[in-house]
């Protein structure tokens, strides 16, 4: 592909994604039933999916099949389609479920669009913040129309760091025992509840950092380009790319020490 024909490609990307992300945002907003309840749990009881989540990917995965209808599709809520363009969507129709079950602000929708596997255009929007984060590979990161940019690196013992914990009992066990040790080493913790978000608060520099143990692509793939694109390093153990093992993001001068920090305490296993 030539590199012209890249660029329309990923600028036709962008405004798909744009398009469908505002348009499930305002739906998720503005639909929000009051009595919303739980339609259904996955890997335990407290790991939920509401008629929200299964009604926003659909209506996602809908807009992208009229406009790109040869794009491979994976999402949270089981959208799994091969594809034979070599596009690839990756969608989290409510990241922050819970955030929203409960009716607080932290919950965002996410697209990706992969070719190859890689990463050319993420999309996070946030309808309670007014907020949508969007990159494009190459092409640097911005929050609505402004830049976003990380903030300069802390020392590790003056981060602010954002995580979460996973849904399994044993899993929050164990992360808990690294945030345990970790807490004493930085300045404070944050767990909002949106891990796109958080990504996102990097890119931004409300978080100085962020790390979780257990996340899906759907969950990373938009913030994590939109993060690398404000400056932030991205990764899983040294030396690895971020993966459901481990996603650390922090800008150059913090993300080595506490990689290599959560490397010691086995942020990466269970
Ligand atoms: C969850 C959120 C949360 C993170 C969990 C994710 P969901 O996604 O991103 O912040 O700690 O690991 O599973 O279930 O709200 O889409
Ligand atoms: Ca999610």
């Amino acid at each position: 592909m030539t590199a012209t024909a890249n660029d329309e490609l990923k600028a036709e990307l962008l405004e798909i994604a744009l398009d469908a992300a505002h348009r499930a945002g305002a739906f998720l907003r503005d639909g929000r039933p009051d009595d919303l309840g739980v339609a259904a749990t996955k890997s335990s009881a407290v790991d939920v999916v509401t008629e929200m989540d299964i009604a926003s990917e659909k209506l996602i995965t809908g807009l992208l099949a009229e406009v790109r209808p040869d794009d491979g599709v994976l999402g949270e809520e089981g959208a799994d389609v091969e594809g034979t363009s070599g596009v690839q969507w990756v969608i989290d129709p409510i990241d922050g479920t819970v955030n929203y079950l409960y009716g607080l602000p932290g919950w965002a929708v996410s697209i990706a669009a992969r070719k190859d596997g890689e990463t050319l255009v993420g999309v996070v929007h946030a309808p309670m913040r007014g907020e949508t984060y969007r990159a494009v590979l190459g092409g640097g990161a911005y929050v609505n129309d402004r830049p976003a940019r990380v903030r300069p690196a802390p020392d590790l013992a003056l981060a602010l760091v954002g995580t979460g914990f996973g849904y399994l009992a044993d899993r929050r066990t164990r992360q808990a025992e690294v945030l345990g040790q970790l807490i004493s080493q930085v300045r404070d913790i944050r767990r909002a509840g949106s891990a796109a978000i958080d990504l996102c608060d990097v890119a931004t520099g409300r978080l100085d950092a962020y790390y979780e143990r257990g996340l899906n692509p759907w969950d990373y793939a938009a913030g994590d380009l939109i993060a690398r694109e404000a400056g932030a390093l991205t990764g899983g153990r040294p030396g690895d790319p971020l993966s459901t093992d481990l996603t650390v993001a922090a800008p150059p001068g913090l993300f080595e020490p506490l990689q290599a920090r959560l490397d010691e305490l086995g942020a990466w296993h269970d």
